[in-house]
């Protein structure tokens, strides 16, 4: 090949790459779920007994509760699943110290319990119940998305300490470093990697959220990763979807589709 193809080529190709990363990436690959108020981000109905049985389905906030408790609590020593309605939980069980009822939570003595009066607000049918106190997060670092809030930064900075267990110490686990960042390679050419961090996710979750069921314990060997399956609520869209940061945040896992990457 001559000098002169060769650096047409390359112009080209140097082009072409450019062009793909300058394109605002958002909504040109995929059609994004259409996200709510940061105030409903993370908000849920829980409605799988509720109305059949006569109360108001009950209301749920992540950004209410994720402030004093980390999801590691909820979601895996009380083993909420991630998946609104799948979770078996009877009144029965909150009254016997499980789920919403466990010591330490909704027991009576630390917060409200599950007796009258109190019933009602839990079970008000009212998806932005407690929205007025979402006001008082507004110092806290911001985001682009979700709850416009960066809540890797505020735990970092101490804004907030929310407890990472209730019964359970999580073992201090040693011979693996959390500060190394995985480099996902996307399969599709031209598209700059995705990043995965275990340090801010174990901070928050336990290695068991993730290990083995939504992925390998290694990298890239988990099958069929892609967005098309993060959108349908597998692998990073377990959570990446309705309580972290949305998929509309390209690039804080995606850093090189902008300069988030000095970050890292
Ligand atoms: C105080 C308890 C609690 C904390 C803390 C908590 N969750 Fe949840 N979460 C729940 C409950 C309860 C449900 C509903 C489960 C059900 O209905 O089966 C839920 C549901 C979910 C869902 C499904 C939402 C949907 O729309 O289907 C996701 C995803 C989720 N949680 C992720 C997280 C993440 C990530 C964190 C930490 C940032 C977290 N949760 C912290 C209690 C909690
Ligand atoms: C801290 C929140 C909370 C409080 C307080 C609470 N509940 Fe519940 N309750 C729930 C949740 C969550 C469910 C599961 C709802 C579902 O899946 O539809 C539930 C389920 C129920 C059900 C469905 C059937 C069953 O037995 O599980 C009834 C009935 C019920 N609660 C009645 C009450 C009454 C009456 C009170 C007050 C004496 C009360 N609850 C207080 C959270 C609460
Ligand atoms: C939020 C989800 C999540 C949590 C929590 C999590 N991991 Fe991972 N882990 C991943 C992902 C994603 C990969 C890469 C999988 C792939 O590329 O197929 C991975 C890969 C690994 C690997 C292989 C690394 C390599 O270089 O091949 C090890 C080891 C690992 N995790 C250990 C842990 C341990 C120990 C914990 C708990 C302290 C933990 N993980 C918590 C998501 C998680
Ligand atoms: C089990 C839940 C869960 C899964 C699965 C998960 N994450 Fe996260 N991720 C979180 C939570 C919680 C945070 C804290 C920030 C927030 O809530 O917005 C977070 C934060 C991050 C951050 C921000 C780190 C920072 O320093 O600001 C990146 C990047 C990220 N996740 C990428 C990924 C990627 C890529 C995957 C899939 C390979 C993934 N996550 C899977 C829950 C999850
Ligand atoms: C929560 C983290 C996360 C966010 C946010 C995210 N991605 Fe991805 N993306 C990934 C992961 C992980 C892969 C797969 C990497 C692999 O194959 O191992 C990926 C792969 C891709 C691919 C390659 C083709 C495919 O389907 O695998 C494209 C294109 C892509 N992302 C574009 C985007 C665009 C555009 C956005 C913003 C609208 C976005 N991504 C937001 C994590 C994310």
């Amino acid at each position: 090949m001559s000098y002169k193809s060769r650096s047409i080529k390359i112009v080209t190709i140097s082009t072409l790459l450019l062009l793909i990363f300058t394109l605002e990436p958002k909504g040109q690959f995929f059609t994004l779920p259409p996200l709510p108020p940061d105030y409903k981000f993370g908000n849920i109905l829980i409605n799988r007994t509720s109305e059949k049985n006569n109360v108001k389905p009950a209301t749920f906030s992540h950004w209410i509760h994720r402030q004093k408790h980390t999801c590691r609590v909820c979601h895996f020593e009380l083993e909420f699943n991630f998946q609104v309605n799948t979770t078996e939980i009877t009144e029965a069980a909150n009254k016997a110290g499980m789920y919403c009822g466990a010591s330490g939570c909704h027991d009576g003595k630390t917060v409200f319990g599950h007796d009258r009066p109190h019933c009602e607000k839990c079970h008000n049918g009212n998806i932005t119940y407690g929205k007025e106190k979402f006001s008082e997060l507004s110092g806290l670092p911001k985001a682009k998305f979700g709850n416009g809030i960066d809540w890797v930064k505020a735990m970092d900075k101490d804004m907030i300490k929310p407890a990472h267990y209730l019964m359970i110490m999580p073992l201090p686990l040693e011979g693996f470093t959390f500060n190394k960042i995985l480099l996902l390679e996307a399969e599709m050419f031209g598209i700059p990697p995705a990043i995965f961090p275990h340090n801010p996710h174990i901070q928050w979750l336990d290695c068991n959220n993730c290990h083995p069921d939504v992925f390998t314990v290694k990298k890239k060997e988990t099958q069929h990763f892609s967005m098309e399956k993060i959108l349908q609520k597998k692998f990073c869209g377990v959570c990446h979807l309705n309580v972290a940061f949305p998929m509309d945040h390209c690039n804080r896992c995606h850093p090189l589709m902008s300069d988030y990457w000095g970050k890292y």
